[in-house]
């Protein structure tokens, strides 16, 4: 595995829904979960209102979708690998929770009826035409007044990082599409401008785009015995997009 795949953060392997299968057991020693830590739990689910919530592209752990149910949320939780559906059904299942096989790449099955839908590290396809497609898909299924929050690869801290010259990251960038290339192909991140740009053409309402960052020492040291790599210096950051139907 290169640097990359661990910096990006749970970076995907989008085009073909079999590929994510590998990381559906002990995802956790694998890959950085950013729902493991309390703190980004919290900081996400101030941001998403009550009601019936698809958690788009669920993956395998239970944290999300436990705190949601735990606040008397309904949830969708969808994935387009059946793999990350069977690990996640054999780690929790709860009334209220409902696990739905969809690509969100696709025509969503659920037109306008979510009051949420988050998406953590998912809307990150191989290129912006599927981006937009899948902000679509999020559109379509929310109800007038619902609100999305997604989390996404900042393409500026790749950046960055990439520019630092005492950091051991050296990947090609695609800076006409921001994308980024590893081991697995390219993959879309953001900028603050591309993002705002695919909300608005998705037709949100309105939207923020913040940014969240993986600084507590937990973090830091989930990726130091994850990736063997330091981030002390240059916390890692993504955008976090709060938009509203
Ligand atoms: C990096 S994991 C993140 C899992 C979870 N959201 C989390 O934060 O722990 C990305 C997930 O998105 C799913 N995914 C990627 N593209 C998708 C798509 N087009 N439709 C539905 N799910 C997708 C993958 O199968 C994988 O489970």
């Amino acid at each position: 595995m290169n640097l990359w795949f661990f910096i990006l953060l749970e970076n995907p392997l989008s085009m073909d829904p079999n590929l994510w299968a590998e990381f559906a057991q002990n995802y956790d020693e694998k890959i950085y979960s950013v729902t493991r830590f309390s703190k980004n739990r919290d900081y996400l689910l101030e941001r998403v209102p009550h009601g019936r919530i698809l958690n788009l592209g669920t993956g395998p752990t239970p944290y999300l979708n436990q705190d949601l149910l735990s606040r008397g949320d309904k949830v969708v939780a969808s994935d387009y690998c059946a793999g990350m559906l069977a690990e996640a059904q054999r780690l929790f299942t709860a009334d209220g929770l409902n696990f739905v096989l969809s690509d969100a790449r696709q025509e969503t099955p659920w037109k306008g009826i979510f009051d949420g839908v988050v998406s953590i590290n998912v809307i990150l396809p191989e290129t912006q035409d599927q981006v937009a497609k899948m902000l679509n898909y999020v559109y379509e299924s929310l109800n007038v007044g619902g609100t999305f929050v997604g989390l996404f690869m900042s393409f500026e801290y790749i950046n960055m990082l990439n520019n630092t010259p005492d950091f051991p990251a050296d990947e090609e960038l695609d800076f006409e599409n921001l994308r980024v290339h590893d081991t697995t192909g390219w993959q879309c991140a953001q900028s603050k401008q591309s993002l705002s740009e695919h909300l608005e053409k998705a037709k949100f309402f309105n939207f923020n785009i913040e940014t969240i960052h993986y600084d507590s020492p937990e973090e830091l040291e989930s990726f130091l015995s994850l990736y063997k790599v330091s981030l002390e210096k240059y916390p890692c950051e993504q955008h976090v997009a709060v938009a509203r139907k």
